[in-house]
Formats: structure tokens, C-alpha cells, sequence
């Protein structure tokens, strides 16, 4: 389905109020991930004890559920936030017939993540669906990043070579295991949510000190991957900008490292837990980026050959994009 260009005002309509779009999206899908571990943190998770409505009988939180209520409330509106940024993003895409199937899918993630934040709060924040919650931000991260990425105005070297280009994609397979083994550390933890009925934290029932040690063997996997990948792109030469990903990516597994390993002595200090979440995020677009970067870019290409066929209103509202085609 196309979007009049012309119905929109070009705040929404020109490259770069889609790329700004793309990337209020990513902001705002990395704040979710952090307000949400607020909530699990603070105990808040039951702090609306029902869903779409906070308490049977109010749609907003009552004194009774105290602070908890204005917490776990707070976060379910930031989710408005993000499908406000969800459908301009989309309704841009549409107009310029440039990037649709990502921006569809960051917006249909909304709907399917609220879905599965709201089975959560109604199974007592079952440890899977707390993990799956958060696995799905990781997934619609990928994708706004994707789809910010691809409107950038900047050329790229392409792929230094095949070999570095495997492992970079091994590099990433295995940060999405950490992310996955961290979601069941979590699940296997203190913090894996509220007392359910009778008066017990819902835990996977696996035992956290193993599933703490598989999680930093994949990270120290990860950090080997991530060393090699940075010896290889130096000694094929590649790009700087591929090399600098590759070094930013390094950096901030050893950073996430650090973290991981102190809120583990400190006995997971809430305040290092959400940081641990934040940097989850980091390392996670780190890795994102070293792709991105090593990927040739079809989409200038693509828009170069739609030109001809724009119409001359398109045209008039996308500047950028005539100054992106002679970078080709
Ligand atoms: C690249 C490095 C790392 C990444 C990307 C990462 C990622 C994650 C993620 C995504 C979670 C789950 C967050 C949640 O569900 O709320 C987590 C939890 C956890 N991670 Fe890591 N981690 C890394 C390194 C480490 C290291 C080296 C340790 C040291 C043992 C560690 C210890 C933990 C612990 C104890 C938890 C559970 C915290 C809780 O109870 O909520 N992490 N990690």
C-alpha cells in the first residue's frame, strides 16, 4: 500500500525525516528495554496487576499498588511513544516506496510485543516470556537499526572479503546466543520477577551459577570471535570505517564484560543489572554495525533506478536524495 506523498507534510515525507524516523525508532526501542528491566528491578512487574487495563476495575494505577503501579503504568505508555514513532516511521516509508517491508515489520513488532507483555503480566511473569520480551526488543532493534542504517546518506568499501565477512556473521550469531543464555541467567535469578500465588518467585528452575558460567563461555567466545575479527580486518586491509566498527564492537563486549562479571561478585546490584541491559543493547548494535558496515549497499542502487520513474512532486521533497546518488 502506497501513502500519498502528497498528503504528507514533508517533515515526514523527505530522506532525512525517515532516517531521523529510524532512528528515534531504535531510541526508542533501547528506553523500552531499559524502563521495562525498571520495572522487573523494582518489582514492579505486578505493579498493574492486569492487562490491557492496569486493575479490573481502573485503567490507571490505584494507590493501592503505590509506587509499583506508577512504574510498571509508565512503562505501558512509553509503548505509545514508540507506535507514534512506529507509524510516522511507516507512513514516511510508504510515501517514499523506500524501505517498506522493514518499516512494516518494526511497526507489526508493537502489537506482537505488547501481546507478549501483556501474557506475561497474566502469567505472573512466567521466566520464558519475560526472556522472550525481551529477545523480541533485541529482534525489532535489529530491524530499525537495519532500516536506519540503509537510509544513511554514506558510501561503503563492500566486503573486504568472504572470510571476514563469515566470521563477522559468526561474531553476530554468537551475540545473539549471549543475549539468549543472559535472558535465562535472569530467568534462573533473583530477578526473574514477582511472588506468584503462593508467595514464590517464578524462576526457570535451572540453576544460576551454571547458567551464569554458560553465559560468560559464550561471551568469551564472543571476545575471541571479536579479537580474530579485528586481526583479519586489519591484515586484509579493510576500510577504516569497517575496521573502526569492528574495534567499537571489542570495546564494548570488554565494557559489557566488566559489568557482567562485578554485578556477579556484587550479587546483581539492581542499578549494574540495568546497565548490564543497557550495555546488552550496546554490544548488540555494535555487532549490527561491523555488518552493516561490511554489506554492500543495494538501496542506492535501487533508488538511483527509480528515479526516472518518481514523480516530480517525490523529487521536489527529497533533496538528500540527489546528493546521495554521486557518492555511487
Ligand atoms: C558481551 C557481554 C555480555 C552480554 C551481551 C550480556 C548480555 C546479557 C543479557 C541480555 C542478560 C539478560 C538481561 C535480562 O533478561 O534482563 C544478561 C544477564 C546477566 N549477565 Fe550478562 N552479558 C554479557 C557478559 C556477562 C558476563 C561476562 C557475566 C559474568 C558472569 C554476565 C553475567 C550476567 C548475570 C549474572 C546476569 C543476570 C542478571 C539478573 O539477575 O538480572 N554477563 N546478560
Amino acid at each position: 500500500m502506497a501513502v500519498r506523498p502528497r498528503r504528507l507534510p514533508s517533515a515526514i515525507r523527505s530522506a532525512a525525516a525517515l532516517r531521523r524516523l529510524a532512528l528515534a525508532s531504535v531510541i526508542a526501542n533501547v528506553v523500552i528495554v531499559v524502563t521495562g528491566g525498571a520495572v522487573r528491578l523494582t518489582d514492579s512487574g505486578l505493579g498493574c496487576p492486569t492487562w490491557p487495563r492496569c486493575t479490573d476495575a481502573s485503567l490507571t494505577p490505584t494507590r493501592a499498588y503505590a509506587a509499583h503501579g506508577v512504574i510498571e503504568f509508565a512503562n505501558r505508555q512509553l509503548t505509545f511513544v514508540l507506535v507514534i514513532v512506529a507509524v510516522l516511521t511507516w507512513m514516511s516509508a510508504m510515501a517514499r516506496r523506500e524501505q517498506r517491508g522493514l518499516a512494516t515489520a518494526a511497526l507489526l513488532g508493537i502489537p506482537a510485543q505488547a501481546v507478549l507483555g501483556g501474557l506475561t503480566v497474566l502469567t505472573h511473569l512466567n521466566p520464558w516470556l519475560v526472556a522472550g520480551h525481551f529477545l523480541l526488543s533485541m529482534a525489532l532493534l535489529a530491524v530499525t537499526f537495519t532500516l536506519w542504517e540503509r537510509t544513511r546518506p554514506r558510501t561503503r568499501a563492500g566486503v573486504p572479503s568472504p572470510p571476514a565477512l563469515a566470521l563477522a556473521w559468526a561474531t553476530t550469531a554468537v551475540a545473539a546466543a549471549v543475549l539468549v543464555a543472559g535472558t535465562v541467567v535472569t530467568g534462573s535469578g533473583p530477578h526473574a520477577g514477582d511472588l506468584n500465588a503462593s508467595g514464590r518467585v517464578h524462576r526457570t528452575g535451572l540453576d544460576v551459577q551454571s547458567m551464569a558460567q554458560l553465559h560468560a563461555d559464550l561471551v568469551m567466545i564472543l571476545v575471541g570471535l571479536s579479537v580474530g575479527l579485528v586481526a583479519l580486518l586489519t591484515a586484509v586491509r579493510a576500510s577504516r570505517a569497517v575496521r573502526r566498527a569492528a574495534g567499537v564492537l571489542l570495546a564494548v563486549e570488554l565494557a559489557q564484560g566488566a559489568v557482567g562479571y562485578a554485578q556477579y561478585f556484587l550479587h546483581v546490584p539492581p542499578l549494574l543489572v540495568a546497565l548490564h541491559m543497557l550495555g546488552a543493547c550496546a554490544v548488540w548494535l555494535a555487532a549490527l554495525a561491523v555488518l552493516s558496515e561490511m554489506t554492500p549497499s543495494q538501496q542506492r542502487a535501487e533508488r538511483v533506478d527509480q528515479q526516472p520513474r518518481q514523480r516530480a512532486d517525490d523529487r521536489a521533497v527529497d533533496p538528500d536524495e540527489l546528493q546521495v546518488a554521486p557518492h555511487l
